[in-house]
């Protein structure tokens, strides 16, 4: 009885230890996994006319959505308002410092992993606007930096990686559940063109594409800031790609979504609380995923 007692006791700590280490994945309706992959500065009817971004669009499981809207101009915050729910007012690339709230708070609640993938980005918890010799990072496409309760904690700072990290996890198959990319400024189009970034793009996304480790249960947001004539109506190109979509609509949703649709599509697709900001009005992106 007493060896059968330590034995028992050793297993459940054996099995607690694994359930801790193993990276549990929390069922989601719809994925186990959003990955935003973000450009720049693109009018919608340019990127609609890319080569490669319709010919993702047009797979058996991609779909264009074909009313997106950003929600100001410049870039800054377009990316302020993914991941918080409103734009503070912020009109311009500046470096700000933002309290409250946002999605990483969101998913932590509910013990979703997370990273920001920057590529170009130095690391630890690198603050300024552009990197050491002014390279091809800008803190302005990376709004995770610049929020006060993610940058001041040193556990939540380390999930903002230099994007080489990227391929590690994907072949230690720990990519988290939620992933965010932001290229560099020259793959993101910032400083070159259309036609470079998707060259760019195409031979980085097709060979992850053949890898369980990147695409199980993993529904992609192929997306862009804003668009590149300013002003309004500001529609920028966002398509989804993966296992979750619905095959067979057509290929298109043409319901009218915004930036705020990309945390209210969180929210519901992991049942979290929601940012009290424009996400709770905004229309998630679902009506062709399968749930
Ligand atoms: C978001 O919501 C706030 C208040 O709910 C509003 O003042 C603001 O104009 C909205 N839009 C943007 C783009 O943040
Ligand atoms: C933001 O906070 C950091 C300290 O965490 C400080 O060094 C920086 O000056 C602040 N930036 C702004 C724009 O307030
Ligand atoms: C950061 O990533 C870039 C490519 O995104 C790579 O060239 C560079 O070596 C990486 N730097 C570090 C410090 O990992
Ligand atoms: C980077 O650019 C900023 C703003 O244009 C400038 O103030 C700074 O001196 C530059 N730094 C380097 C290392 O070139
Ligand atoms: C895009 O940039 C490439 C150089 O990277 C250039 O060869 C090409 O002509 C440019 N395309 C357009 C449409 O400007």
């Amino acid at each position: 009885m007493k060896y059968f007692n330590i034995i028992t006791l050793l297993a459940v700590t054996f099995i607690i230890f694994c359930m801790r280490t193993a990276g549990k994945i929390v069922k989601g309706k719809y994925f186990d996994r959003f990955f935003l992959i973000i450009f720049e500065n693109t009018d919608y009817v340019t990127a609609v006319n890319d080569p490669y971004l319709s010919d993702l669009t047009n797979r058996q499981d991609g779909i264009l959505l074909s009313n997106f809207f950003a929600v100001e101009h410049p870039s800054e915050p377009n990316y302020i308002a993914q991941i918080y729910g409103s734009t503070l007012g912020i009109l311009d690339d500046a470096d700000y410092n933002v309290t409250g709230k946002n999605l990483v708070d969101l998913l932590e609640d509910k013990g979703i992993s997370w990273k920001a993938y920057m590529e170009n980005y130095p690391g630890n918890c690198y603050q300024y606007s552009f990197g050491p010799s002014n390279d091809s990072y800008a803190r302005k496409h990376n709004p995770f930096i610049s929020m006060v309760n993610i940058h001041d904690d040193p556990v939540r700072c380390a999930k903002i990686v230099n994007a080489s990290q990227l391929d590690m996890d994907i072949s230690t198959n720990s990519v988290p559940q939620f992933a965010y990319y932001t290229p560099n400024q020259d793959n993101d189009a910032h400083d070159t063109n259309l036609t470079f970034a998707m060259t760019w793009f195409k031979g980085w996304f097709e060979p992850k594409l053949q890898d369980p480790a990147f695409t199980t249960n993993t529904l992609f947001f192929i997306t862009f800031d804003e668009s590149e004539s300013k002003g309004e109506p500001n529609q920028i190109f966002s398509s989804l790609l993966g296992t979750p979509v619905q095959p067979n609509v057509n290929h298109n949703d043409d319901t009218y979504y915004t930036h705020f649709s990309i945390a209210k599509t969180i929210e519901e697709n992991w049942d979290l609380h929601d940012l009290g900001r424009n996400d709770t009005t905004a229309t998630p992106f679902t009506k062709f995923l399968i749930s």
